[in-house]
């Protein structure tokens, strides 16, 4: 049986006032693979990110989706068709409970459907959710503070919600970017196993930029440097590139 590409760049690059932040980057994800994409500080993979979601459009290049052109297709769009993702910075409404973030996220979406109307009729304060997000929720560990204002939580469960608010789009492609950003080594560890948990439900990417945290996780390893991806492949065959080790370490 072929091996199903779900998401393709043909030469990508993205330049801002000239300076090309990403550069003729081809790239394809298998359907059900978990991949990572490192490198070093402003070696463009966030920009990459951005392209593969939608943010804006590549200046040169195709983005395709099981075979389909969706280079004009902006953010929302892809959201709909499975592609999701989180950012460097964690991105939730801090001034919003837990529960609102994650019906916000869904109305967001257009998955008003998944959001019963009994839901907005109840007093705010009741314990019910979606079952959508509900069932998120509980993945992430997080059932328990529903209630909490999202400004009370530690960055550590700020960043399991905004897993949560991407697992109930139920997405086909998760991208998550940087997820370890800013974390302590407990809350390492437990979004670590989190990923672990819940990554056979879909395609996998992930930016990371210190490659000892995700060799485990991933199939396939792609180093992006100065715009460019240089070397892809097994993580261990990757991290003996000599290439590669220059680039990160500055010796071979
Ligand atoms: N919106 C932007 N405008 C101008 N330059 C940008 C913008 N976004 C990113 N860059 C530049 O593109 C390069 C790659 O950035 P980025 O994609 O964030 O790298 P990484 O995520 O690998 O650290 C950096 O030099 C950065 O300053
Ligand atoms: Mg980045």
């Amino acid at each position: 049986m072929p091996e199903e590409i779900i998401l393709e760049t043909r030469g990508v690059t993205k330049r801002f006032d000239g300076f090309a932040a990403v550069s003729g980057v081809n790239y394809r994800l298998r359907e059900g693979e978990s991949a990572g994409i490192i490198g070093p500080n402003g070696a463009g993979k966030t920009t990459f990110f951005n392209l593969l979601t939608g943010m804006f459009p590549p200046t040169e290049g195709t983005v395709l989706y099981r075979g389909a052109d969706i280079t004009r297709i902006p953010a929302h769009g892809r959201v709909g068709r499975g592609i999701v993702r989180t950012f460097q910075l964690v991105s939730v409404f801090d001034s919003l409970t837990v529960r609102e973030n994650l019906v916000l996220a869904l109305i967001r979406a257009g998955k008003e459907h998944a959001v019963s109307a009994r839901f907005f009729l109840e007093d705010a304060w009741s314990g019910n959710l979606p079952d959508l997000s509900a069932g998120a929720l509980g993945t992430v560990g997080l059932r328990e503070k529903a209630l909490w204002k999202t400004s009370e939580l530690s960055y550590g469960d700020k960043r399991k919600l905004e897993i949560a608010l991407a697992l109930c789009l139920r997405p086909s492609v998760l991208l998550l970017d940087e997820p370890f950003a800013g974390l302590s080594d407990v809350e390492i560890v437990e979004v670590l196993e989190l990923i672990h948990r819940v990554r056979k439900d879909f395609t996998l990417v992930i930016i990371e930029h210190k490659i000892s945290r995700i060799v485990d996780l991933v199939s396939r390893l792609s180093v992006m440097h100065e715009g460019k991806l240089i070397a892809e492949g097994e993580p261990a065959e990757v991290l003996a590139d000599p290439l590669v080790r220059q680039v990160y370490w500055g010796r071979p």
